[in-house]
C-alpha cells in the first residue's frame, strides 16, 4: 500500500492502542506493518506488544541524544536520501509477525535537554524511509500538536486524529485537523473510548459543531482497560473490532 499514517491527538486519549490495532488490523490484511513510535515519554506502545524489552532506539544507534545534538547541525541524520526497512540495523527492529516496531529515542534522565533531536530523527526516518508494495508506515506520535511545528509530518500522507469524549481532547483534534489539512494531508477522526448513550450523543453533536466528521466511533472497552491495568498486551476484542472496521474504511479511501 505504500502509504505513510500518523496517528495523534491529545494525550492519553488512546494514540498507542490504537496504533496497536491498527498495526493488528493491517497485519490481519496480509500487510507488512511498521511501527514507529515516535514519543520519547511513554513506553505504552512496545508493553501493548509484549515485548521483553524494546528494541535499541534509532537516537541510541546514532550515539545518544548529546552525541547527536552536537552533530545535528553539520552532519545529516541519515547520509542517504533513502533508506529500506532492511537498512535499519536488526538492534533496532523488533518483529512480531508481520509488524515490525521502531523506536525514536525515549527520555531517560533529568535535564537532558530539549526532544528536538527526537524530532528530527522522526521527522529524517519518516521522510526517507521507501516503503515497498504491501508495506505501511504507522507512526504513533507524542501528545499534543508541537510535532505538527517541528515538521515530523513531513513525509506523512494521513493523519489518524484520536479524541476521547472531553472537551480539551476535541479543541486539540479540531486544532490538528487545521493543520494536518493546511499541510494537504489526509485526515480522519477517531472518537475513541465512547460510552452508549447520552454522552455519545453528546460527543457527536460537539463534533459536528466543530464542523469535523468522524471516521470511526470506537466504544469504551472495560476489557482493554483492565488489561492495560495489568500492562498486557490489549485482547482484540470489541474495540479492536470497531478499529478494524474503521481502518478498512479508510483504505478503501486512501489505497481503493
Ligand atoms: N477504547 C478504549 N476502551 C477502554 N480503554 C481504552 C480505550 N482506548 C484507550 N484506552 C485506555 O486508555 C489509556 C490510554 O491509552 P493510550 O496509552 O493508548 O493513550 P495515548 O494517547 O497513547 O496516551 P499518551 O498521550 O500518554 O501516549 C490506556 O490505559 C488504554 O488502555
Ligand atoms: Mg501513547
Amino acid at each position: 500500500m505504500r502509504k505513510k499514517i500518523a496517528i495523534c491527538g491529545k494525550g492519553g486519549v488512546g494514540k498507542s492502542l490504537l496504533a496497536y490495532f491498527v498495526a493488528r488490523a493491517l497485519e490481519n490484511l496480509d500487510y507488512q506493518v511498521i511501527v514507529l513510535d515516535a514519543d520519547e515519554s511513554n513506553i505504552g506502545l512496545f508493553k501493548f506488544f509484549e515485548l521483553q524489552k524494546p528494541p535499541k532506539s534509532l537516537i541510541e544507534f546514532l550515539g545518544g541524544r548529546k552525541k547527536f545534538k552536537e552533530k545535528l547541525k553539520s552532519v545529516p541524520m541519515i547520509e542517504k536520501e533513502k533508506i529500506t526497512l532492511d537498512e535499519i540495523p536488526q538492534e533496532c527492529k523488533a518483529k512480531i509477525g508481520r509488524i515490525t516496531v521502531i523506536l525514536t529515542g525515549k527520555i531517560h534522565e533529568p535535564m537532558e535537554g530539549c526532544a528536538c533531536p527526537m524530532g528530527v530523527v522522526s521527522k529524517e526516518f519518516i521522510e526517507k524511509l521507501e516503503l515497498k508494495d504491501q508495506e505501511v508506515l504507522i507512526v504513533d506520535t507524542e501528545a499534543g500538536i508541537e510535532h505538527f511545528g517541528r515538521g515530523v509530518e513531513k513525509g506523512i500522507d494521513t493523519v489518524i486524529i484520536v479524541a476521547e469524549p472531553s472537551f480539551e481532547s476535541i479543541e486539540v483534534a479540531s486544532k490538528a485537523w487545521e493543520l494536518a489539512q493546511k499541510l494537504r494531508k489526509d485526515v480522519y477522526l477517531i472518537l475513541n473510548k465512547v460510552p452508549e448513550g447520552e454522552i455519545r450523543e453528546k460527543l457527536k453533536k460537539l463534533v459536528e459543531e466543530k464542523e469535523l466528521k468522524p471516521a470511526g466511533i470506537i466504544p469504551y472497552d472495560e476489557k482493554v482497560f483492565m488489561v492495560s491495568l495489568e500492562g498486557k498486551s490489549p485482547p482484540l476484542g470489541k474495540a479492536y473490532q470497531s478499529v478494524k472496521n474503521t481502518i478498512e474504511h479508510i483504505l478503501k479511501i486512501i489505497s481503493p
